[in-house]
């Protein structure tokens, strides 16, 4: 291997940039060149490629969102726009890539690398923490760190008001933001997708109607079957009018910000890995963390379903704690 292309694609997450530094240092410690791939597949496509260095990485550890840009590719799902990408690689004699993403990264990387064989290592960049084969994904732990920030502000004032707070976080399919928040911010209900049936939990508990006059705030994921927090409100203001009832959705306030220590360390080890995986001649695979040790999922495996990352003592757990 001579040059190494690297990319962000999809949802950004705060630790891409430290990611990124980490892949470009490794390789050039290596003598590898490295390329710097804009606006993931989309990039790759339209050949947007720009040569990094050492200096080009310097005083971005820091910062949120990614300065390779990113996109999600429609393109790139078609084999005319994966034939553009692979002659774009090959007429700038690109060898290997290292894709930071999630589910639609490694499922893109994952038919490039059957179709055309060019080594792929990926690594694990989302917020959502949906991946199997890593404990956490790169820009999790911020995330949860900024919806736990804004929840405290959030709870001031519904205790001030005894108002219940449906607070939604996102999370298409998975419910991990929702439970690290809601965890971290003392919720007394998470709603989840992968938890079918919670809204009527929920009601069964409202119903009941133990302390009534203080605050309560459920957090909601985005693609819960309930309609994330408007959905759900409509029913809770129709079954609990007593209830003084708002909603407040973070939005993409999770995606940004400055990364936690957690996520810089978690970007610079994984992007170093990925490196030396590929030198190693490994390919087709997700580089991610479980207690502690470095572990490689093929990329069909990595895009499975994770709600088996939900594991039954925390949700028993969350019951108990949130009565
Ligand atoms: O995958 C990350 C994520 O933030 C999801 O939690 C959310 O559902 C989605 O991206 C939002 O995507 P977009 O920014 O394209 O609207």
């Amino acid at each position: 291997i001579k040059k190494i292309g690297v990319f962000t694609s999809g949802g950004d997450a705060p630790g891409m940039n430290a990611c990124i530094r980490a892949v470009v240092r490794t390789a050039i410690y290596h003598n590898i060149e490295v390329v710097g791939i804009m606006r993931g597949y989309e990039g790759m496509i339209n050949g947007e490629f720009i040569h990094l260095e050492t200096e080009s990485v310097a005083n971005i550890i820091q910062r949120g969102g990614t300065i390779l840009k990113t996109a999600r590719s429609k393109d790139f799902m078609t084999p005319e726009g994966r034939k553009k990408a692979y002659d774009q690689l090959k007429a700038n004699g690109i060898d290997a890539i290292v894709a930071i993403g999630g589910n639609g990264t490694f499922t893109g990387a994952a038919v490039f690398e059957k179709e055309y064989g060019i080594p792929a290592i990926g690594i694990p960049g989302t917020i959502d923490n949906d991946l199997l084969g890593t404990d956490f994904t790169i820009g999790f732990d911020t995330a949860i760190n900024t919806v736990v920030d804004a929840v405290d502000a959030i709870r001031d004032t519904a205790e001030s008001h005894d108002r219940l707070f449906l607070v939604e976080v996102m999370g298409r399919d998975s419910g991990q933001i929702a439970m690290a928040s809601g965890i971290g911010s003392g919720a007394e209900a998470i709603l989840m997708p992968e938890v079918k049936g919670d809204a009527e939990e929920l009601f069964e508990r409202l119903a009941k109607g133990t302390r009534k006059k203080s605050s309560k705030i459920v957090i909601v994921a985005e693609g819960d079957e309930a309609g994330g927090a408007f959905g759900l409100a409509e029913r809770v203001k129709e079954r609990f009018p007593n209830y003084d009832t708002r909603v407040s959705v973070l939005g993409h306030i999770q995606r940004g910000g400055s990364p936690t220590c957690h996520d810089r360390m978690l970007a610079s080890q994984l992007g170093f890995t990925a490196v030396e995986a590929l030198l190693q001649g490994k390919k087709g695979a997700m580089v991610g963390i479980i207690n502690q040790e470095v572990v490689y999922t093929p990329f069909s495996e990595a895009i499975k379903d994770t709600s088996s990352k939900l594991n039954p003592n925390v949700l028993r757990m969350i019951e108990i704690l949130s009565s």
